[in-house]
């Protein structure tokens, strides 16, 4: 299935305007699309309680997971803010549990998109394997 890397960063950046950050003042948003070329968006969601904010690429994907998709095809990240932005650790991990090593993770860049692979953001990352299931 071909992905086309700007209309998902377009669809990424739609949603920046719903971000949820009235503590941090940083509106991150984030579009997945499936195997099945279904695109889904998420954006972080802060809380008073500040730990509890979750960020857009794991709203993005679990809102692709309810919807019954099940393996990513591609993510596309965007921000508020005027610098490359890269996922954190923890969407990394969650990013990895639902995309092979291959697939590609686009972050804006003031100077255009950035390419990395889910294996590039999280080499040696927790697997299968060390559970006990291949
Ligand atoms: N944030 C994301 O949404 N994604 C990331 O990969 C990094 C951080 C959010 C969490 C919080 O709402 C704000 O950015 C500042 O950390």
């Amino acid at each position: 299935m071909p992905i086309d890397p700007n209309a998902l960063m377009a669809a990424a950046r739609e949603g920046l305007d719903r971000a949820y950050a009235p503590y941090s003042h940083f509106r991150v948003a984030a579009a997945v699309i499936d195997e099945q070329g279904r695109v889904f968006t998420g954006v972080n969601v802060e809380n008073l309680s500040y730990g509890l904010a979750v960020c857009a690429e794991r709203v993005a994907i679990f809102s692709a997971i309810a919807a019954g998709a099940r393996r990513i095809a591609a993510v596309a990240v965007t921000s508020s803010g005027a610098d490359l932005l890269s996922p954190c650790g923890a969407c990394r991990q969650v990013i990895a549990e639902f995309a092979s090593a291959e697939v590609p993770v686009y972050c804006d860049a003031p100077d255009g998109l950035r390419r990395w692979s889910v294996g590039e953001l999280l080499p040696h990352g927790f697997s299968a394997p060390q559970l006990g299931k291949a």
